[in-house]
This record gives C-alpha cells, structure tokens and sequence, in this order.
C-alpha cells in the first residue's frame, strides 16, 4: 500500500457523502483509502462557499463529519481553503456593503471556521485538523490576482488572512497553495517573494502547497529545481492536489498504453523528486487529487483518465511507477 513506501503522511481527496454512504462503490472507496492513505483533504466539503451561509452563519456539519471519520479511523485532516476566489458563496459575491464591513465578514469567517476545527484532537492531544491552506492562488500568471478579496481588502489580504487564521489557533500549520508552480517561473518567483518577505515581516506562515496538476506531454524537467527552490524557503512543502491529465487534446479515445506510460512516467517523476529533494522535516507529505478516474474533476464524462485507479479501483501502471518514485528509483 502507498502509505508503506512513505516516511511522510499519504493523502487523498474525501467528500462527506462519501464516508457514510453504503453503496458497493463507497464501500470500496472506503477500503483502497485506509489501505494506502493516512491524510485526508476535503475536496469541496470545507470550502467557504460549502461553509459560509450567510453573515454570521458556518454550516460545519459536512467538515465535521469528515473530522469524525479521520478521528475513528486516525487520519491526518489536511483543511482546504479558507480564502479562495472560487469558492466566494453567491451572497458574498454580490456583497453592497463597505469595504470595511467586507472585511469584518472575512475575518469572522476565518476565525470562525479555524477556531471550530481546532475543537477536534487525537488521543496525543494534537488537533485532527493539522494545517489549512489560508490563501489558494493569489497570483495569476505574472500578478496578484484581481480577485473580489484583492479588490475589496487590498493586496495584503493575505497577510491580513493568515494573522487571522493564527489569531484563531496558535498550533495549526499555515499554507499558501498554487497551481502551475514548477511550470511558470515567474509566477514561482513570484511565490518565493512573496513568502520569503511574509517570513521577515513575521506574518505566520509554515509551507507551501504546491498543487501539481499534471499533463502526460508536459516536460518534467522543470520540477527537480521548482522542489528545490520551494525547499529552499525553509517552510513545509506539500504536493498538495497531485494528478495527471492523459488527454491534454483530447485526441485520443481509450488510455493507450503509450498515454499510460507517458502519465506514469510523470507520476513517477513527482513522487521521485519530492522524496528525494525534500528534507524529512520539511516534507508535509503528497495528496492525489481523487481515487478513481471517474471521481476527478478532469474526467470529462470518460475523456480522461488522470488517476492510479481504474473505475472498479483496480490500479493502473501509474500506481507502480508512484511507488518507484517513492522508493527512489
Ligand atoms: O454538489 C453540487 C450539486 O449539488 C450541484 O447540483 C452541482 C451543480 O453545479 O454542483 C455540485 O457542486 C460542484 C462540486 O464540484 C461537486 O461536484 C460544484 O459546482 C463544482 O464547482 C465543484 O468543483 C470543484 C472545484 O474545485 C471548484 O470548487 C471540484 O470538485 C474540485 O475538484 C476542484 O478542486 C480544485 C481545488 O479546490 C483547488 N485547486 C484546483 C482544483 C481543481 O479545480
């Protein structure tokens, strides 16, 4: 199992509906996500736009049974996202107050929701929830992203979001999380910049996520020196939303055994690069962006397979080039 190749926390993605639910695929679901993973994130359970009802109001009830399943079965809750520009419940989107009064209900929101899941601890008394991702994507190519938060609070909105979030726990692990961080350069300086003078202005932050979604043709040689460069922050480093896409033009209609092999080689090249690269200390661990193909976000009604897992949760040739890579090869 992937959790036995590791000395870091294993992850995947879980939806509520998903750990109570007792039809024969959840049942299975369940059984390959104890076998190889020992950290969960929740896939949209624990979004702003799932939480934040109204003013004032925290709808939790998915999160915490989340939290519950992680605390019966002792897995790692990696929480994600606290402030992100696609996740802003429709309410807040079309908000007509001030700036002033949009800013109290983010900072209410994220005190609130980081307070509520650090209620939850392990028989070691450490929170189930260990860490959140405290602001997704704030830049966009070569800029801050002109998002509604960028907007309304300014472009210190994430300092700003990560002092509330440690206002609200003391002990909870921060992160910043991105896509595209080994492919753009510039936006990975960018990201460097950014964290490094959050660090020497004492604004609270402990990693980086690095999303990683893939494509079978990009090159992989970029990714030694984006690990590398991202290590050299000091800060915890997480691959935090890991898959391949096999169909980038979607020219093909079945994974072919070419597809197969180019999507394993890049599975193989992430979990070789990150296990060797980042020191035991600093490594937050890998999480995969679904189990089965036909449960990611990018499997287009059966145009891709971007995944380790079959439909009927067989594993695919990815699944042993992953643990290659974990072991070094
Ligand atoms: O559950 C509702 C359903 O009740 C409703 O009828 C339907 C109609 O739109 O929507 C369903 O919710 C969808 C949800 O996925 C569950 O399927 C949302 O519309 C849809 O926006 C949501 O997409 C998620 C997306 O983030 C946006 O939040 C994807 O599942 C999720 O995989 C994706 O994950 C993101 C990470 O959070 C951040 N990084 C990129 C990554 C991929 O986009």
């Amino acid at each position: 199992y992937l959790q036995d190749f590791t000395n870091f926390p294993m992850g995947n993605i879980v939806s509520a509906f998903k750990l109570s639910s007792t039809s024969s695929a959840n049942v299975d679901f369940r059984e390959v996500l104890l076998n190889d993973y020992n950290s969960i994130t929740a896939e949209n359970d624990m979004k702003m736009a799932n939480i934040f009802t109204s003013a004032g109001n925290y709808d939790f009830s998915d999160g915490d049974a989340i939290v519950a399943y992680a605390k019966a079965n002792g897995l790692r809750v990696h929480g994600h996202a606290l402030v992100w520009h696609s996740s802003v419940p429709g309410w807040l989107n079309s908000f007509s107050g001030t700036n002033e009064e949009f800013e109290a209900l983010i900072e209410a929101y994220v005190k609130a929701t980081v307070s509520h899941f650090a209620i939850e601890k392990d028989a070691n008394g450490n929170s189930i929830v260990a860490s959140w991702d405290v602001v997704n994507e704030y830049f966009d190519g070569g800029s801050i992203r002109s998002s509604i938060f960028q907007q309304k609070i300014g472009d210190d909105f994430i300092d700003k979001a990560f002092q509330w979030a440690r206002e609200a726990d003391t002990d909870v692990k921060l992160f910043y999380n991105d896509y595209n961080i080994a492919g753009e350069p510039n936006k990975r300086n960018l990201i460097i910049n950014k964290v490094n003078s959050m660090i020497s202005n004492s604004v609270p932050i402990d990693g980086i996520g690095m999303q990683m979604h893939l494509n079978h043709n990009w090159p992989t040689s970029d990714l030694p020196l984006a690990i590398q460069q991202i290590t050299d922050t000091s800060l915890l480093v997480h691959i935090s939303e890991l898959d391949v896409k096999a169909n980038y033009g979607n020219d093909v209609t079945e994974l072919t055994a070419t597809r197969a092999q180019e999507q394993a080689d890049q599975y193989q090249n992430a979990s070789y690069h990150y296990t060797n690269i980042v020191p035991t200390a600093q490594q937050y661990g890998i999480t995969i962006w679904g189990v089965r193909d036909q449960d990611s976000w990018l499997y287009d009604g059966g145009g891709d397979w971007p995944l380790l897992y079959n439909n009927d949760y067989s594993t695919k040739i990815a699944y042993d080039s992953f643990i290659d890579g974990l072991k070094g090869n």
